[in-house]
């Protein structure tokens, strides 16, 4: 039907909604075997997979098919379990809505292999850590010892599931499995103590007595063949070809381990298996007094020990009741038949209750670790098995859930009916009766939601309700089972013909209740007089009421209470037997846990798998056409079909539509732009469907009749050898396009290449030339020019230019000069000169009119002193001021007696006296035509500078200086001595100003100066450590002048 089917999978149709004649059970049965005779085992009817028993493997479970499925829409691939196991998976994720998985159909049809498969899917392709692998372990783990202990090898199944399956699988956020939760249904408990020809007892058994050890069998007293205990034989069927007792042993085993039961509880677990095959050894036998006793005083030692109560108390319990006569209690002897019925009640009850009790603890370990120890501090979890989680087991999981998303999965029993259909009978069958009324209201609850979504109308659908029937059932007051509740309570023995008149009083003229005395004549003949007849949905069924009461009422459990046995003691408790009020009937009990059932089932999104035997033989390729019919009828796979059709046959997303089919009209092909509404609104009306074949809703496009669908797929078919051509002619163009590209490129990569290695070649080949004239030239370089030298040479001086062009001297003071090669030696010396000119020019250009003077001045102060006087070093960095003196310190009186002679350096100065050499402060200022000497106001020499004949200063470090003017002059004192702290500076301004660079005299020891009339002085000049003045020998003034630190 769709884009990856293989021709094999189109054999008949893959989805029964696009059967044409979808009434005819025929049509329907005769597509199943089609496609079963292909091997094709599963076939959808819409969102329900039908699938039929193969009897053999397929190898269509691989990790490989899993892959396949995983994420792929639904209808897009042929159908599968692992299809429904991913669509379910996927719903559950993207709409964070709990999900569950109803699997049904008769006994051996595939219920508990597709559950399993479901699993294995689950397990292998949902994310996992560490944590979540355990869990994971446990669901897997948790179906071989389920199955060790509740399923049998019946004539239908070598593997027959004896109990009603409801499992949980808790996911988290990721969608990585987190925990579980199983509810049991029913477990077949008559097994444990009658077979019938051709069965088994429950597999553990067997198990046991194959694979455990010598040492553990002799401590449970038990020998290893079957043969040896009543309760394994009654089928005549103690060894199955198709079962390997002893390996499936080992795997017990292990799951056990893997789910966490300790050894302790392994072995009281065990204990309760031997008990229950001790009970069936234990006969009885009459005594002296004709009293009822046991025979086989062994079993009753081995059983005392294993259940861990007392012995006389058991072998009472076992021969005797309980009598309540006008109040008082008494103990009263059993008869032969009685003590045996006892005996077999006891061993159901155990094996049941035990049954219970490991469903509870599998349930624990599969709880979410976290749950767990938010609902319980851990003193309670540190035991093995907290009691608390034990008895509310369920309550616990409930609140446990959290945010966490579920898939329930539900393998339960479908439709039986046999010759004689006893209480067990009616409760599976009534069972299925509820689950179709879910089924029908759910399906059909979708169907119009799936409508109403997409704007469709609703056209309400005809089918049959079969509440009616539910409620003959269960119905308060009025129903089968309150009536049977009834006769249970009533004082006195029940017996079952009562039972049936008041049945008969009660329900007379229901529609689907008969029995022999209401039957007309013809159905009069097929219901027994001990029997009645329900008319369910699937099938008209005769239950038998022999025996029914009895089930009910018998009840031998005192003694087992006070056992040692820690499963035991945990599964009977003391206020059963002591408290007054009745027990619910095992009918109100079923009643009520498929209420729950149902509001389980109610409150999560359904998906549906339906399991077919085709024969009764478990053979492989035969397809039983009768028996099949009779499945189809009981699994209510008409009535399905019939919904799923009332509307639309098929239904499909725009765009899985478009995609399929785009190419069969112009205007879509290849590929449409538009909205994908109008895509399909063009693509329809181009193939021409009327107006009553189809609908278009928001997002999908619904087609009546599957003729319409066949036809488009048809042309479909048609459309393909041209659809192939186009495509070939296409891809060929586009291939030798392709090869076309890749030539020319090869063609154009090659050329580049080859010129790229020629210019390259010829690059190697140029530098070689030039190493080579480059050591040649290097060894002729000190000869004339010559062609061998003259390609170095011009090298030489190329790089002597760039080098000097690269890398010229940067500053006046820059010294630095490449070494020329000697035929450059000439150039090199002017461009050196041209470039120290440039730059002084440069330089001076840049200098201003103050630093130029000062530099002058420095300049005559260097012609002055340089090398000649200690503190002329220390001078040079310091540089002249215009004035010592600001305009404030010369006196008003001392400037008006100038007049025009403006004062240009004025100076504080320390004058000796000629005789005595008094010092006396003094300012020197200097004019332009001469310098004068002032005392505050008063003008004290006069020098002109045409009058000064010379100046003396020492070559010490002291400030002296001598002004030098001739006595005869008398307008002229005589010399002057001055002693300044800038004789540097005052000497070079006066020296100057006066001209008289030439005149000044640097004298080494001493100064000879002028006194008066003739007569001369003399200043000694010694270094000391520090400045001194004093008055020496021979009337000559000592200047110790301060030495200079040595750097
Ligand atoms: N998909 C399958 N592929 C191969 N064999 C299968 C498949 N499904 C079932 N079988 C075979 O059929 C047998 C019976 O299947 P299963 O035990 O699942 O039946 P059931 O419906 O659970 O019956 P019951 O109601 O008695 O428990 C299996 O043991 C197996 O041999
Ligand atoms: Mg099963």
């Amino acid at each position: 039907m769709e884009s990856t089917l293989t021709a094999r999978d189109r054999v008949g149709v893959q989805d029964f909604v696009l059967l044409e004649n979808y009434t005819s059970e025929a049509a329907f049965i005769e597509n199943l075997r089609r496609r079963f005779g292909e091997k094709l085992i599963y076939t959808y009817i819409g969102s329900v997979l039908v699938s039929v028993n193969p009897y053999k493997d397929l190898e269509i479970y691989s990790k490989a098919h899993m892959e396949r499925y995983r994420g792929v829409s639904f209808y897009e691939i042929s159908p599968h379990i692992y299809a429904v196991s991913d669509n379910t998976y996927r719903a559950m994720r993207t709409e964070r809505r709990d999900q569950c998985i109803l699997i049904s159909g008769e006994s051996g049809a595939g219920k508990t292999e597709a559950s399993k498969k479901i699993l294995q899917y689950y397990a292998t392709t949902c994310p996992v850590t560490d944590h979540m692998s355990t869990i994971r372990d446990r669901l897997l783990q948790s179906n071989p010892v389920l199955e060790a202990f509740g399923n049998a090898k019946t004539l239908r199944n070598d593997n027959s599931s004896r109990f009603g399956k409801y499992m949980d699988v808790q996911f988290d956020f990721r969608g990585a499995p987190i925990g579980g939760h199983i509810l049991n249904y029913l477990l077949e408990k008559s097994r444990v103590v009658h077979q019938n020809h051709g069965e088994r007892n429950f597999h553990i058994f067997y198990q046991l007595l194959e694979g455990g050890e010598q040492d553990q069998l002799s401590k449970l007293g038990l020998e290893r063949n079957a043969q040896k205990y009543h309760y394994l034989v009654k089928g005549c069927c103690p060894r199955v070809s198709s079962i390997n007792d002893k390996s499936d042993w080992k795997t017990v085993r292990k799951a056990l381990t893997v789910i966490g039961f300790h050894e302790e509880e392994v072995e009281d677990l065990l204990n309760i298996i031997a008990s229950v095959l001790h009970l069936g050894n234990t006969q009885f036998g009459e005594g002296e007094d004709g009293e009822t006793q046991i025979t086989t005083e062994s079993h009753l030692t081995y059983l005392s020990k294993l259940l861990g109560v007392d012995g006389p108390a058991l072998r009472e319990a076992l021969t005797h009741k309980k009598l309540t006569a006008k109040g008082e209690e008494m103990i009263g002897p059993l008869s032969f038949e009685q003590a045996v019925a006892a005996r077999d009640a006891l061993a159901k009850a155990v094996y049941g209750r035990a049954f219970t009790w490991l469903v509870a603890k599998i349930n624990q370990s599969l709880l979410a670790s976290k749950t767990i120890h938010q609902l319980f501090p851990l003193n309670y979890c540190s035991l093995s098995l907290p009691w608390i989680v034990f008895y509310l087991q369920d309550e616990v999981y409930n609140s446990s859930k959290g945010s966490s998303s579920v898939i329930g999965l539900l393998d339960i029993y479908g439709f039986e009916v046999f010759q004689h259909n006893s209480f067990e009978q009616f409760c599976i069958n009534y069972c299925n009766e509820k689950l179709q009324q879910l089924f029908i209201k759910l399906t059909l609850k979708s169907e119009q939601e799936e409508y109403e979504a997409e704007g469709i109308t609703w056209e309400p659908v005809k089918y049959f309700d079969n509440k009616i029937i539910c409620d003959l059932v269960e119905e308060k007051h009025k129903g089968f089972i309150s009536i049977l509740d009834e006769e249970c309570l009533r004082p006195g023995e029940p017996s079952d013909i009562s039972f049936l008149e008041k049945l008969e009083d009660t329900l007379g003229g229901h529609a689907h209740f008969v029995t022999h005395k209401l039957a007309n004549g013809k159905t009069r003949k097929a219901v027994g007089r001990e029997e009645f007849r329900l008319i369910h949905y699937a099938g008209e069924v005769n239950y038998t009421v022999n025996g029914e009461l009895a089930n009910q009422s018998v009840n031998s459990r005192t003694v087992i209470c006070q056992s040692d046995n820690q499963i035991l003691s945990q599964c009977f408790h003391r206020e059963e037997v002591t408290t007054q009020k009745r027990p619910e009937t095992a009918a109100t009990q079923f009643k009520n846990s498929l209420a729950k059932l149902i509001e389980i089932l109610m409150s999560k999104e359904p998906s549906y798998v339906r399991c077919i035997k085709p024969n009764d033989a478990k053979q492989s390729g035969r397809f039983d056409e009768a028996l099949v019919r009779h499945q189809v009828k009981y699994l209510g796979l008409m009535e399905n079909l019939r919904v799923r059709r009332a509307g639309f046959a098929y239904r499909r997303r725009y765009e899985a539509f478009l995609q399929r089919y785009k190419s069969l009209c112009p205007g879509t092909w290849p590929n449409w732009q538009g909205r994908l509404a109008d895509g399909v609104a063009t693509l329809v009306q181009h193939l021409g469907y009327k107006a009553e074949e189809y609908k278009l809703g928001k997002t999908k496009i619904f087609i009546r009749f599957p003729k319409t669908l066949f036809t488009t797929e048809d042309a479909l078919e048609a459309r393909r050898p041209a659809l192939a051509l186009t495509l070939q002619t296409s891809w060929r163009g586009y291939r030798e396009r392709a090869k076309y590209h890749r030539i020319r490129n090869a063609v154009i990569q090659s050329a580049w290449r080859g010129m790229k290695s020629r210019r390259k070649a010829r690059r190697r080949r140029h530098a070689a030339e030039i190493i080579r004239k480059f050591i040649k030239g290097f060894i002729y370089r000190h000869y004339e020019r010559c062609p061998e030298n003259e390609y170095f040479l011009d090298h030489q001086r190329f790089s002597f230019l760039m080098t000097l062009v690269r890398n010229p001297p940067k500053s006046v003071l820059d010294k630095s000069w490449p070494v020329p090669p000697p035929s450059l030696t000439e150039a090199s010396e002017h461009l050196c000169r041209l470039c120290m000119q440039n730059m002084m020019r440069a330089y001076c250009r840049r200098i201003q009119p103050e630093w130029k003077k000062q530099m002058e001045q420095k300049v005559v102060a260097s012609q002055i002193f340089q090398d000649q006087k200690d503190s002329y070093p220390q001078s040079v960095p310091k540089l002249f001021v215009a004035s010592r003196l600001d305009s404030e310190e010369f006196n008003l009186k001392v400037i008006q007696t100038l007049g025009n002679d403006k004062v240009k350096y004025g100076v504080a100065v320390t004058k000796y006296d000629r005789r005595g050499y008094k010092a006396r402060p003094r300012q020197l200022l200097l004019t332009s035509s001469f310098a004068v000497l002032v005392a505050e106001a008063k003008l004290k020499q006069r020098i002109d500078y045409t009058a000064l004949r010379s100046i003396s200063v020492s070559s010490l470090t002291d400030g002296f200086m001598v002004l030098h003017v001739p006595s005869e002059d008398n307008k002229q004192k005589s010399d002057v001595v001055l002693q300044c702290d800038h004789v540097i500076e005052v000497v070079t301004k006066l020296a100057t100003m006066a001209d008289k660079k030439n005149k000044v005299n640097i004298s080494q020891d001493s100064i000879k100066f002028a006194v008066a009339r003739g007569k001369e002085a003399v200043i000694d000049f010694t270094s000391g450590p520090e400045l001194k003045v004093a008055k020496g020998k021979k009337g000559h003034l000592l200047v110790t002048a301060p030495q200079l630190n040595p750097r």
